[in-house]
């Protein structure tokens, strides 16, 4: 299949932030869009949709759980019955529960693991069986700088986002023999929802600690994930990119 045509990609938490801006990255070959996303409502959703539409590109969104196995399997069988293949998934669905560990409760360690890391599990194995059937197939998980580092207060999210590299580094290694391709990006502190909410005097702390001076912004994330998946980076399979401004090394 022309990689220029009609790749069919789905990207979770593609509604806003990072997975919004690869989703544009994708629609600029034109690609058949599938977005999940678990906004409380539609708003950015339908936004993004709206952008889409008017670039000329067909796309789907759907606000569901993706850290639930039976509905990431009725998505994925969807899918497969309308398009007939995948080509690419963008694991990028996340969510932060801060808190020293002390006052963690097991509800905020258990929602970050399930939506992190679980989602992941859930996301790749729908979509392996078809790319090995395809003998084609493109995988991305988002993780973190902070599964490199850790983080003062994310004990729960550095441990999703350093599971996510171990996953990716075993199941690179499991369909590489079918040219299946799955890596991780891994970012450092972009400007997104997700940052949004620190306080100002936190930002700051994290600016100073990057060579680059500045925040990223999601498109530098998009643009690594979408050169991960074009033929450019046909070698690379359990590898982690780190887009960071040089805040890890
Ligand atoms: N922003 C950063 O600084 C940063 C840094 C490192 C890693 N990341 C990672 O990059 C990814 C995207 O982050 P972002 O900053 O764009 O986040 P964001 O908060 O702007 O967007 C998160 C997206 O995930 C979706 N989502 C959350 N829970 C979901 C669920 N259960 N099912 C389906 N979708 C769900 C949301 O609906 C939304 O579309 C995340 O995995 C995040 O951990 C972000």
């Amino acid at each position: 299949m022309g990689e220029e045509a009609s790749r069919v990609v789905m990207i979770t938490g593609g509604s806003r932030g990072i997975g919004r801006a690869t989703a544009y990255a994708f629609a600029e070959e034109g690609a058949r869009l599938v977005l999940a996303h678990y906004d409380p409502d539609e708003t950015a959703a339908e936004e993004t949709l709206a952008v889409l539409k008017s670039r000329g590109i067909a796309a789907e969104s759907h606000r569901v759980d993706v850290s639930s196995y039976p509905v990431v399997t009725a998505l994925l069988n969807d899918i497969l019955d309308r398009f007939g293949r995948i080509d690419v998934l963008v694991n990028n669905a996340g969510i932060t529960r801060d808190k020293i560990l002390v006052r963690m409760s097991e509800e905020e360690w258990d929602a970050v693991i399930q939506v992190n890391l679980k989602s992941v599990f859930n996301c790749t194995q729908a979509v392996l069986k078809p790319m090995l059937k395809q003998r084609s197939g493109c995988i991305v998980s988002l993780s973190s700088v902070v599964a490199e580092r850790g983080n003062f207060g994310q004990g729960n999210y550095a441990a999703s986002k350093a599971g996510v590299l171990g996953f990716t580094r075993s199941v690179a290694r499991e369909v590489a023999s079918r040219a299946i391709r799955v890596n991780a990006v891994a970012p450092g502190f972009i400007e997104t929802d997700m940052t949004a909410v620190l306080p100002e005097k936190v930002k700051e702390s994290f600016i100073e600690q990057i060579p680059l001076g500045r925040m990223g912004h999601p498109e530098d994330v998009a643009n690594a994930v979408y050169w991960l998946c074009s033929d450019k980076a046909a070698y690379l399979t359990g590898q982690v990119i780190h887009v960071n401004g040089g805040m890890y090394m």
